[in-house]
């Protein structure tokens, strides 16, 4: 029986632009490890995304500030492993692109040749188009990041929902086409009203990627741990539960500790 990575096609920059062309939605999740991407790998997803959330949910950080290079590489290098199908995607960490350029496309060469993914995540806008232009430059595609974006919480002070006023929002627009402009291959928008996110897809001609930016885009891309449940602390409007994997592991756990505690495990038949 064949499965279904086997018969999809591959995943590539190209593949995703013409499944917006084609008025086909992205489906987007991210992983940080091995495991993982098979699951979301064999489940048909089109890019996974190894996100610097690996700092709040894998290392236990309150933000994404801390997470290193290093660390970043070492998810991504599990990630690819698992993956047949679909287009991975890492983030350059906080501290690894912004300001000076030539840093950002070391850091950039550094994830391409060190994890065999296939693009790099940068947030921001004019900002940091200097990082962006010589990234791209090198041929690494470039997926940008718009609307709330977590590396500048000290900036913001909140997590709340970005571009509501309209100076926001231009800025955010202009900036949009700029990466469409320059030649970013996909946009994440990030907690921003829907409105303007359907506004920036319908302006730009790449992939329009939203987490808690409505409908009118082109994709979707959510937390791994998020929207399995197993995370249950944190539960923005956004956000859709698709199982209660909390639930399920504490109950699997609390079987297994009476178990051992009752010597009922292991029985005869789990022995040699
Ligand atoms: O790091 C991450 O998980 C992300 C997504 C929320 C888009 O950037």
């Amino acid at each position: 029986m064949s499965t279904y990575v086997e018969t999809k096609p591959k995943v590539t920059t190209r593949r995703l632009l013409e499944m917006k062309e084609r008025g086909e939605k992205i489906a987007c999740l991210t992983a940080y490890d091995y495991t993982t991407a098979t699951l979301v790998d064999g489940a048909g997803i089109d890019l996974i995304l190894v996100g610097d959330s690996a700092s709040n949910v894998m290392a236990g950080n309150v933000t994404t500030l801390p997470i290193t290079l290093d660390e970043m590489i070492t998810y991504a290098k599990g990630v690819v492993k698992g993956v047949k199908r679909a287009f991975v995607v890492v983030d350059l960490p906080f501290g690894s692109y912004q300001g000076n350029s030539k840093e950002a496309l070391a850091s950039a060469i550094r994830v391409m040749k060190e994890t065999s993914a296939e693009a790099v995540k940068m947030e921001g806008g004019s900002e940091i188009r200097e990082s962006i232009e010589r990234i791209l430059s090198a041929g690494i595609p470039v997926m940008g990041h718009l609307g709330l974006t977590p590396q500048s919480i000290n900036k913001f002070g909140t997590y709340n929902v970005r571009a509501r006023e309209e100076a926001e929002a231009e800025k955010l627009l202009s900036d949009a086409k700029m990466l469409d402009e320059l030649g970013c291959f996909a946009i994440v928008l990030e907690k921003i009203p829907a409105a303007l996110a359907e506004k920036v897809a319908k302006s730009v001609t790449v992939p329009v990627i939203g987490i808690g930016a409505g409908g009118a885009v082109d994709g979707q891309i959510l937390v791994f741990q998020d929207m399995l449940g197993m995370n249950n602390g944190f539960s923005p409007k956004f956000l859709r539960r698709y199982a209660d994997l909390a639930s399920v592991i504490h109950d699997s756990l609390g079987h297994y500790v009476a178990d051992v505690k009752s010597a009922d495990f292991p029985n005869a038949s789990e022995q040699y």
